[in-house]
């Protein structure tokens, strides 16, 4: 599999740390030291359906490509505009593409979920390109008068289109089923057979816990996924990890021993954008110029599953 193009899509208004001091017994000085996070983009008078059609246009431009050449569209998104129809539906109508499109939820590790997929739909002979959108607007999903979430988190959405031409793609995923310390439940509706149903709740998350799975596993993950790919972790030219929260990254650094220009990262301005995170940042560095024919990649990612994803990859555009 190979990557032929990539875009992203933001929203316009841009939520700073003083701003969240407004309304929250936080500061500016807390934010940036736990989590190296500045500013972030909210979701205001946009959809999601807006940003996610954005970047697929991007990415679509970006290949040099028309939404009629893909086979496939796959979403990865904690929550949609709409629960049903899919955003991958609507999304589809909306670039005026006439294929199969469905939604995926592997949380924050959906892209790296996401790619696996396709890579072995395309391996199979069952698509020839296919579109991948990650679109995410967790500033609806957290609560937002607690601080200890609420602050972390961004919206945005990036997109890749792939095809099946020879390119390195290798991916190792973990998934455990625990609910405990990342969860979100929904509106439990009204079904008068429903037996104490759960209540709709915003987003909980256990950070001092989360924070301890997060670098241990994308650690593990990527030494596995790295060795497995037949590499060595210093022949990675880049790091792309979900960006979270700089002390998981500079953790994750730390332990694999690679310099900091190998982990480009932008949550300092973005946050936590969940699933759409890695492909903003791929687009980015790929805007930037930063990426090279024949580079190696390696991705990781986690969240709420708890879910683990990680993907060695190697660049093949000029
Ligand atoms: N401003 C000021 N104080 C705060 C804030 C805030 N925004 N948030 C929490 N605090 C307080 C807490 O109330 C607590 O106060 P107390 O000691 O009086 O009870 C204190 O700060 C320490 O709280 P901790 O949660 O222990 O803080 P910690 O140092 O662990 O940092 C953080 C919290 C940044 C969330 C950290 O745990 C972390 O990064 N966890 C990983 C979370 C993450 O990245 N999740 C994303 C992956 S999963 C996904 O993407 C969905």
């Amino acid at each position: 599999m190979r990557i032929l193009g990539t875009g992203s899509a933001l929203p316009v208004y841009t939520l700073t740390n003083e701003r969240l001091t407004e309304f929250l017994d936080t500061s500016d000085e807390w934010i940036r030291t736990r989590t190296g996070i500045q500013t972030r983009q909210m979701l205001t008078d946009e959809t999601l359906l807006e940003l996610g059609v954005k970047a697929a246009r991007l990415a679509l431009e970006n290949a040099g490509l028309e939404a009629g050449d893909v086979d496939y569209i796959l979403c990865s998104t904690v929550q949609g505009d709409t629960v049903t129809p899919s955003l991958a539906c609507l999304l589809q109508k909306e670039i005026g593409a006439a294929c199969p499109a469905v939604d995926i939820n592997g949380a924050c590790a959906g892209f790296i979920y996401a790619l696996d997929l396709a890579d072995a739909y395309l391996r199979a002979g069952k698509a020839g390109r296919m579109l991948v959108v990650c679109a995410e607007g967790m500033s609806r999903l957290v609560d937002w008068t607690d601080r200890s979430t609420c602050v972390l988190f961004g919206d945005g959405a990036g997109a890749v289109v792939v095809d099946g031409g020879e390119g390195l793609f290798h991916a190792h995923l973990t998934s455990d089923g625990n609910a405990v310390p990342l969860n979100l439940y929904p509106n439990p509706g009204n079904s008068p057979f429903a037996i104490n149903p759960k209540p709709m709740t915003s987003l909980y998350m256990d950070g001092p816990e989360i924070y301890r799975f997060a670098v241990s596993h994308s650690t593990a993950d990527l030494r596995t996924v790295v060795e497995e790919a037949g590499l060595a972790l210093d022949e990675i030219d880049h790091y792309l990890l979900h960006q979270a929260n700089k002390r998981i990254l500079d953790a994750v650094r730390a332990r694999l021993k690679q310099p900091e220009e190998k982990f480009p990262s932008n949550v300092y301005k973005r946050g936590n954008c969940s699933s759409a995170s890695i492909p903003i940042l791929l687009d980015e560095i790929n805007r930037a110029g930063e990426l090279h024919k024949g580079d190696k990649l390696a991705l990781s990612a986690f969240g709420a599953g708890l879910t683990t994803g990680a993907c060695v990859l190697s660049w093949t555009r000029d």
